[in-house]
């Protein structure tokens, strides 16, 4: 990662981990066990792109992390929530999770399910508590609710990640003639929405709270689309070659069976595809000129990550 970005992602994950410890229910509230497994997953290190997506949204409109960090703290708990349902061992089945065992591994997967439907629904009590910040409006407020609530849902990842299961073991080979014209359309589907979905939602939060233009949230949204469904194709191929360490997962798409986009094209061909993404997303930040210098060392971050 560049130094410029790297020191970016430490100060915004210092003020990002700070606000989540003040707003999640602490271990000492009733019932604790639930409290527990939140904070479990929440803390266990992760990268916090969403929540750094947020304030960089509201960054390249003009804004400032301080009216979104709530905002921002939503949505890593609501992607913390669907890692967490994700690796239940209905859907994924896997057993390490930025690098601890998963929820449900060491809580049960009662207390897995529990505590991924407790941080969905705390989420969007922290998107209301933004509208405590001088200067936000509550308006925009219900606005970004609006939003997540479609890009966390069947319109967005609930809906990529169905499609997601419904392919899995293999059932691709057949699945895609249920309603999705070809199999490249399929993973298609399955990338922008269980992924991409909630990489733009968190863009065009931070721009909605800090009151951005729809030419800036139509070039935010381009941007987010491109950006994530690169971030997943990457995701895939590390999934195949990845530093299992650095990753903190052990990847299970293969044994799983899942649609991936080194499954049809081949890994040297999803590298190439994801650096055609990136580039459309570089593309994408031209209404914002130098304002989005940030946002343009995040797309290179996507396509060369190792973790
Ligand atoms: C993993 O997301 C799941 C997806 C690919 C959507 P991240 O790679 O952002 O996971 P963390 O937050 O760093 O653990
Ligand atoms: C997960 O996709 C997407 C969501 C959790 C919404 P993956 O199943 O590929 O994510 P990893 O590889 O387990 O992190
Ligand atoms: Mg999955
Ligand atoms: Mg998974
Ligand atoms: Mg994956």
């Amino acid at each position: 990662m560049n130094d410029k970005l790297k020191n970016h992602f430490e100060t915004q994950t210092r003020r990002v981990d700070k606000a989540l410890d003040r707003l999640i229910p602490p271990l000492s509230q009733r019932p604790f066990d639930i409290h527990k497994a939140m904070r479990y997953s929440v803390f266990a290190g992760g990268k916090r792109l969403r929540p750094v997506l947020v304030i960089a949204g509201a960054e390249v409109c003009g804004g400032s992390w301080k009216k979104v960090l709530p905002t921002a703290c939503a949505l890593e708990l609501i992607h913390t929530y669907s890692l967490i349902h994700d690796d239940l061992p209905a859907m994924d089945n896997d057993d390490l999770r930025r690098g601890r065992p998963t929820s449900h591994k060491v809580f049960g997967e009662d207390m897995a399910i529990l505590a991924g439907d407790a941080l969905l629904t705390h989420a969007f009590f922290l998107v209301a508590e933004n509208s405590k910040i001088p200067g936000v409006k509550s308006d925009s407020i219900l606005r970004v609710i609006s939003l997540l609530s479609q890009l966390a849902g069947t319109a967005g990842m609930i809906g990529g990640q169905v499609a997601d299961v419904k392919s899995g073991a293999g059932r691709w080979k057949k699945y895609w003639k249920t309603q999705y014209g070809s199999k490249k359309q399929l993973l298609k589907f399955i990338h922008h929405n269980k992924t991409a979905a909630l990489i733009q939602g968190s863009l065009l939060a931070g721009a909605i709270l800090c009151q951005a233009s729809e030419k800036q949230l139509k070039a935010l949204n381009e941007f987010g689309k491109n950006l994530g469904l690169a971030f997943q194709v990457a995701d895939d191929v590390l999934d195949r070659v990845g530093d299992k360490k650095k990753l903190g997962k052990n990847g299970s798409d293969v044994a799983n069976q899942k649609l991936t986009y080194p499954l049809l094209f081949g890994l040297e061909q999803s590298r190439k595809m994801a650096g055609i993404l990136v580039r459309r997303a570089h593309r994408a930040l031209s209404p914002f000129g130098e304002r989005a210098a940030i946002l343009h060392l995040l797309a290179d971050f996507v396509a060369s990550r190792d973790h």
